[in-house]
């Protein structure tokens, strides 16, 4: 963890950016009980009139404001109307010496949170603030909750026994407690958002939102709104304010997916954001604190991108605090049996199946695919087999034809094509055959019309092992 990371967030990654209060009052001993009463669990600011509490409103970002309504020169309505302009997130709590019925409805008409009489209670001031802030906090898990609904996506099992996949769940058990910046790299399908989520599950801020974004799927010139948000009126078509996916992952994890395809002038930006930790919406003109873990996620080699010239090497740096390496599935294929069953259960459940399992030379098929589309193929694959399977159990016949047909990258591939393509061809006729003979191989060397022994031979070199069972 870089030393100014530290600053920012506690090691237990539980450090959040305290909410801001602003008071506006003309009397300099009552902005300093307000302060006294607040400042243990918020920032707090002060002004003594509108149009410097104003000045505050646009240059900082402020959570709530505590608003006397009687000032100065600008009453405290026409001052609330103008926080509003500027932010319409902004919760406002009036406070007041008289309480008028007429100034209270006009106040909540204008969006004011509530009003407080003077004098006031301790803790009635606090329980106010506290209220008025969890809305505030709403609007975000709203945006988040909506996006995350939309996916349908909580936390995933992790399904995997093999050597390194049991080390890489140590480490997701350790980066998860601490709040340090990950990267996940691996081929597309081997799971890294399925991790991304597993770290942020696991983690101090299960509670708060995980938020995904992957540039290489926003056009290239919402990418900077997006991530960072805009202010109503910032370009063409911008309407509304909008909160950008680091305001809307506040306190939790923000997973940048595939980040190679981040263009320079947003790698930059980006850049700036981890040192400062600070955004700035497009077209505004504050400077926004944000308290987010990031997980980035990379499925090509982002050194030899940095050797290229195509990423910045000092981001490069920041993301790579904890690297995660995912291995492909091809490099894990015990594992091949188990992932199938998972799938299995997962989708005979879903589809109202009874399936029991693979037949020994489907399964056999599977393990000797070489799955360049990884985890997420086989379990296209399992899926297909279920909808489309008519039995019990899944067979050859209920595979797509190219999984008979492993094409691994043998040297005798390279030394024959040809050969290697009869082969091929070879093991899936044989497979086929010792499937439909339930595994006796002298029944499928006579369907074959070879001999018992050379069926064996060629077995023994595919390293197929054969049961036989009832029929
Ligand atoms: N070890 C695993 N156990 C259970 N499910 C897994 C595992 N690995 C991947 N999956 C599932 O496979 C699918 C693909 O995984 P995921 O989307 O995390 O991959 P990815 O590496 O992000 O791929 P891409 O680079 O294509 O975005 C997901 O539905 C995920 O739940
Ligand atoms: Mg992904």
């Amino acid at each position: 963890m870089a030393p100014d990371d530290r600053r920012v967030e506690p090691p237990d990654g539980t450090g959040r950016v305290r909410p801001v209060v602003l008071v506006v009052d003309d009397d300099a001993g009552l902005r300093e009980s307000f302060r006294l009463i607040l400042e243990d669990d918020y920032e707090v600011a002060d002004a003594p009139d509108g149009p410097r509490a104003l000045e505050v409103v646009r240059a900082t970002q402020v959570d709530l404001v505590l608003l006397d309504i009687r000032l100065p020169d600008m009453d405290g309505i026409e001052v609330l109307e103008r926080i509003k302009a500027i932010d319409e997130g902004v919760e406002v709590i009036l406070v007041t010496a008289v309480k008028t019925v007429r100034t209270a409805v006009a106040a909540m008409k204008l969006g004011a949170f509530d009003y407080l009489t003077k004098p006031f209670e301790e803790d009635e001031l606090l329980a106010l603030a506290r209220r008025a802030l969890e809305r505030r906090s709403l609007e975000r898990e709203v945006v988040f909750l909506r996006s995350e609904l939309a996916r349908g996506r909580g936390a995933e099992e992790i399904v995997g026994r093999q050597p390194a996949m049991q080390r890489l769940g140590r480490l997701i058990a350790q980066v998860a407690r601490a709040a340090s910046t990950v990267l996940i790299s691996g081929e597309s399908g081997t799971g890294k958002e399925l991790i991304a989520r597993a770290i942020h599950h696991q983690g101090p801020r299960r509670d708060k939102p995980f938020v995904a974004v992957n540039p290489a799927a926003i056009a290239e010139t919402l990418m900077e709104s997006e991530l960072f948000g805009h202010e109503k009126g910032a370009f063409t078509g911008a309407w509304q304010k909008k909160l950008g996916r680091f305001e809307m992952a506040q306190g939790g994890t923000l997973f940048l997916d595939e980040i190679a395809t981040l263009k320079p002038e947003l790698q930059a930006k980006l850049l700036r954001v981890l040192q400062e930790r600070e955004i700035e919406r497009v077209g505004g003109t504050r400077a926004i604190k944000v308290d987010v873990r990031i997980v980035a996620a990379t499925n090509v080699d982002l050194r030899r991108l940095v050797a290229g010239g195509a990423f910045r090497e000092d981001l490069f740096y920041r993301l790579n605090v904890v690297p995660v390496a995912v291995p492909p599935l091809r490099e894990r294929i015990e594992d091949v049996p188990l992932l199938v069953d998972h799938f299995l259960r997962r989708f005979s459940g879903e589809f109202g199946k009874r399936i029991d399992g693979l037949s020994p030379e489907a399964l056999a098929a599977l393990t000797a695919y070489h799955w360049p589309g990884n985890v997420r193929e086989l379990m296209n694959i399992v899926e297909r087999s279920v909808v489309l399977g008519e039995g019990s159990t899944i067979g050859l016949n209920d595979l797509p034809v190219d999984l008979a047909l492993p094409r691994g990258r043998s040297a005798a591939a390279e030394a024959s094509p040809l050969n290697e393509a009869t082969e091929q061809f070879q093991r899936q006729m044989v497979l086929r055959a010792l499937e439909r003979a339930r595994g006796n191989v002298s029944e499928a060397a006579r369907l074959l019309g070879v001999h018992r022994n050379s069926l064996k031979g060629k077995l023994r070199r595919w390293k197929v092992r054969t049961t036989k069972r009832a029929g």
